[in-house]
């Protein structure tokens, strides 16, 4: 297997393998699984980066859900507060749903506080988050994660959904960006 990769300009080493990554997904299912169990909950999750990892996801998931996929936008600027994240393609009606949201990598929290805020406007009757990775070192604003994957070092990964300007996304292993 070649271990390290050229992305555009860059080089990326293999950082978290597949089956390790997948194990510990397979562990999050199955704590969801106990947490929901007679429930019936809404996964929401976010393009294009938790794709993988919602697939992977719901394979282990036993107790009856739905799933559906939804876009934040890149920064929209407003006149009052500078600058927000935008919640695109939400068709269903989430008040008094038991909702999951599923993302890819939670780096300095900015995004996930919004889209929260923005669920939760909405009255669904619980709201959990689950995120393949999180940067506690980035992390610029407190926020509760239920169900975390792999907590990582403050540095640029790829692969397993994640992209650098684009490509990616399809690596099935994690790769950290070469010191
Ligand atoms: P946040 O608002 O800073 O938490 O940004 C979250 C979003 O930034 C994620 O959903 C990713 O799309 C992107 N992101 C953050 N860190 C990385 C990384 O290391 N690799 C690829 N994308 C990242």
């Amino acid at each position: 297997m070649q271990s390290t990769i050229q992305v555009h300009d860059k080089h990326f080493e293999v950082f978290i393998e597949k089956n390790v990554i997948e194990h510990r997904i397979n562990e999050l299912a199955s704590q969801i699984n106990q947490d929901y169990e007679g429930k019936r909950p809404l996964f929401l999750a976010i393009l294009n980066g938790s794709f993988m990892f919602a697939a992977e996801l719901m394979k282990s998931v036993t107790v009856a859900c739905e799933i559906t996929f939804l876009r934040v936008s890149s920064y929209q600027a407003t006149e009052s507060s500078g600058k927000v994240h935008q919640i695109l393609g939400l068709l269903e009606n989430i008040e008094g749903r038991d909702v999951i949201v599923v993302e890819d990598i939670v780096d300095t929290g900015l995004t996930m506080v919004e889209i929260k805020a923005q669920l939760l406007a909405q009255n669904p009757a619980s709201l959990s988050i689950t995120t393949l990775f999180q940067k506690p070192e980035a992390l610029r604003q407190p926020i509760d994660i239920q169900y975390i994957g792999f907590e990582i070092e403050n540095k640029f990964v790829l692969g397993y959904g994640l992209d650098y300007d684009g490509l990616g996304r399809n690596l099935g292993d994690l790769y950290v960006l070469c010191e």
